[in-house]
């Protein structure tokens, strides 16, 4: 177990790497933890919950709700949770997501700790403190920033990841490559999805390239006033697509970099448009859908990223490198409508 350490404004977060579920006793003591996980997770990995006190609750993003928030914190009263309690999220974003935001207001916060399940929970939503829940067809409209005290990373979990599931998580691995890291995405063309399937040792360092990558965007800038943003790549039009359609995340943010990738050619002259669809391809991802604009522009005016004076969007300069544009929404409306 490989444990590397990074404080952010309000906690220091333990990264342990390579590490096995059962190194989670190490950390927390068993009787003062209770983990939260979902259905799926729980009836493919029952051998690593015994002894363990747990709340398992449906998987799926139409749970990530208020409503799935007041069964856990029931659950927590019964179970005699107190501000002495970790809780410990194990599953893929829509768990640590939940764990954190319920974490953060259980008596007025208990210390929380994530074992991330899948591609994107590894790669992305356990790392950096937001969570939150949706409310109605908007995401992640209610929540906090907060850091966990631990990221346990078990590869073997991995096993019995649905291969949708990879798919859904490249999307956001492309993204990094796109935003932050060329060699990457490079990489990731002489690559397939099937060779990270396979091999346990290079899935471990992708994640663990992409994991540090959004760690130190985070560092910089924790509160999201500046770079914090350029992860936003992709997800402005893919997170009006995501509710519309109610397509998989990953799914909608493919198609909402594919936008992106031709905003940035008008906006900043970028070149690169068709290796970005191609890399997306590569990995099962759809780089374009005919997506009804009317309805995501006004789903997109009521993001909550929307700016007082206008849409904070990410476009590429060039591969490996993305700026903020701040953009009108007109100007953006115009750009879509283009498109
Ligand atoms: N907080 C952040 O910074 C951040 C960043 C990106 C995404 N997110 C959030 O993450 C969520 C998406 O994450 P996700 O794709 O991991 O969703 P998810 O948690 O719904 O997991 C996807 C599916 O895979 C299953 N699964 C997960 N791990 C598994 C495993 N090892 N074996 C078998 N099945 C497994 C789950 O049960 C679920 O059905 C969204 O709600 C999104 O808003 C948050
Ligand atoms: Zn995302």
């Amino acid at each position: 177990m490989k444990k590397q350490s990074f404080t952010f404004s309000s906690a220091t977060v333990d990264y342990y790497f390579d590490a096995a579920f059962d190194q989670l006793q190490k950390l927390v003591s068993i009787d003062r933890a209770i983990i939260l996980t979902d259905e799926n997770i729980f009836a493919k990995h029952k051998k690593n919950f015994k002894g363990w006190q747990t709340i398992v609750i449906p998987g799926g993003e139409a749970h990530k709700n208020q409503s799935t928030v007041d069964n856990i914190i029931q659950k927590l009263i019964e179970l005699g949770a107190d501000r002495k309690t970790t809780l410990i999220g194990v599953g893929g974003g829509v768990i640590t997501d939940i764990t954190g935001y319920v974490a953060g207001v259980y008596m007025r916060g208990l210390s929380f700790g994530f074992v991330p399940t899948s591609i994107l929970a590894m790669v992305d939503a356990a790392i950096g403190g937001k969570n939150g829940i949706d409310v109605g067809l908007y995401k992640n409209m209610v929540g906090l920033i907060r850091q966990p005290s631990f990221l346990l990373y078990d590869y073997a979990l991995l096993k019995t990841l649905p291969k949708q599931e990879w798919v859904n998580g490249f999307a956001e691995v492309i993204k990094h490559a796109a935003i932050k890291d060329a060699a990457l995405f490079k990489m990731l063309e002489e690559s397939k999805l099937s060779d990270y399937q396979k091999d346990p040792a290079t899935v471990a360092k992708l994640i663990q390239r992409n994991a540090l990558l959004k760690t130190k965007v985070v560092l910089n800038d924790e509160f999201e006033h500046g770079e914090r943003k350029l992860l936003n790549f992709g997800h402005t039009v893919g997170h009006a697509i995501e509710n519309l359609y109610n397509i998989p995340h990953g799914h909608a943010i493919s198609i909402g970099m594919g936008v992106a990738c031709s905003i940035s050619e008008k906006t900043v002259g970028f070149k690169d448009t068709a290796r970005v669809l191609q890399l997306l391809k590569r990995y099962g991802l759809p780089p374009q859908f005919d997506f009804d604009k009317e309805k995501a522009i006004e789903m997109l005016q009521k993001d909550k990223k929307k700016a007082g004076k206008g849409i904070d969007y990410i476009v590429l300069k060039k591969i490996g490198k993305a700026e903020i544009q701040t953009l009108s929404m007109e100007a953006l409306v115009a750009l879509i409508n283009e498109n």
